[in-house]
């Protein structure tokens, strides 16, 4: 079995051989985040896959992030290393439903979270991601009424916060990882560790976000305690964060709010599979890589760029 460190090593001088840029979703595995060149929120991802220059782009993440790259991005590469790699709430709204929906509601704009597949993206006026949903929808008037898929409970949290429960229509989707996380097993996390703060990320139920003392996607949990004196932190979302947590706080303690949140699809990806796929012949290389119809894509840039804007 090869060492981490060499497997490392060699992802870093594949990806300068290749010219590749590695990027790498906070839940990733703690030796993928370790050997990537940048790791990120979906919205800092998306801003970087855009900013880098490099011609190849190997996404440690989902199927989504590697798309919405591909869509900022068509002139790239955008390498995944396990393809199957993708996000059963991305699959929850399809085109078709979604369309009849604003058939239903003509006078609607469509907010479609980033955690959709591109040609939803494609049907949509502007997308967003956990960090900056409240933001994207307070653009619109108070009174617009505001489709918004596929995750209802980031949905739910954009509509109370912004006052909007009237006005916004929530798609029914959601994430099975921050589903899973319920107030009462919560509570008795947060009773073992008295004086602790608890985070949550905006795809819990609204139960969780209600006892939270900070709601907040990956990366600003991240930021979160270098402006906090506790020195105890419970995390309500998927457990790969907690290692970067650790690597950045590491004099501060910080506990799974449940060990069950794991995402299989984020673990899919593995060092041994990053280095398979930027040590390939080309052919095998291009079997990895992810692409946008070009019909598909042009419609759904308009609304990526409005979500990176
Ligand atoms: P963020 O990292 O943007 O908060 O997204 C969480 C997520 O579920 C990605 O799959
Ligand atoms: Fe999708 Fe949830 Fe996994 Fe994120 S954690 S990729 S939202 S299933």
């Amino acid at each position: 079995m090869p060492d981490i460190n060499d497997l490392q090593k060699k992802l870093r001088r594949l990806a300068e051989e290749r010219d590749a840029v590695v990027l790498a979703h906070n839940y990733q595995r703690p030796e993928v985040q370790a050997a990537a060149h940048h790791t990120g929120d979906s919205l800092e991802l998306a801003r970087i896959a855009t900013r880098d220059e490099h011609s190849v782009i190997l996404f440690c993440g989902v199927h989504f992030m590697a798309e919405t790259a591909s869509i900022l991005s068509p002139h790239k590469t955008v390498l995944m290393p396990d393809k199957r790699a993708g996000c059963p709430m991305a699959d929850m709204v399809t085109v078709a439903g979604l369309k009849a929906l604003k058939q239903e509601h003509p006078d609607a704009v469509v907010v479609t979270y980033v955690n959709s597949s591109a040609a939803v993206k494609a049907e949509t006026d502007v997308c967003c991601t956990s960090a900056n949903a409240i933001e994207i929808v307070e653009r619109f008037p108070h009174d617009q009424k505001i489709i918004f898929v596929p995750d209802r409970n980031l949905g739910d949290y954009v509509a109370r916060q912004t006052g909007r429960m009237e006005t916004m229509i929530l798609w029914p989707g959601y994430c099975h990882v921050h589903e899973d996380f319920r107030a009462e097993e919560i509570r008795q996390v947060c009773a073992q560790h008295p004086a602790s703060v608890l985070m949550a990320h905006p795809e819990c139920r609204r139960e969780v976000l209600e006892i939270a003392d900070v709601v907040a996607s990956t990366s600003g949990m991240l930021r979160y305690p270098a402006t906090s004196d506790a020195t105890t932190f419970v995390v309500a979302t998927e457990t790969g964060l907690l290692y970067r947590l650790g690597e950045i706080y590491p004099e501060r303690t910080f506990v799974a709010a449940s060990r069950r949140a794991v995402c299989p699809n984020m673990k899919l990806t593995t060092l041994e599979k990053c280095v398979a796929t930027l040590d390939a012949e080309w052919d095998d290389v291009q079997q990895h890589e992810v692409t946008v119809p070009p019909q598909v894509r042009a419609a759904a840039l308009r609304a990526v760029e409005r979500m990176i804007a």
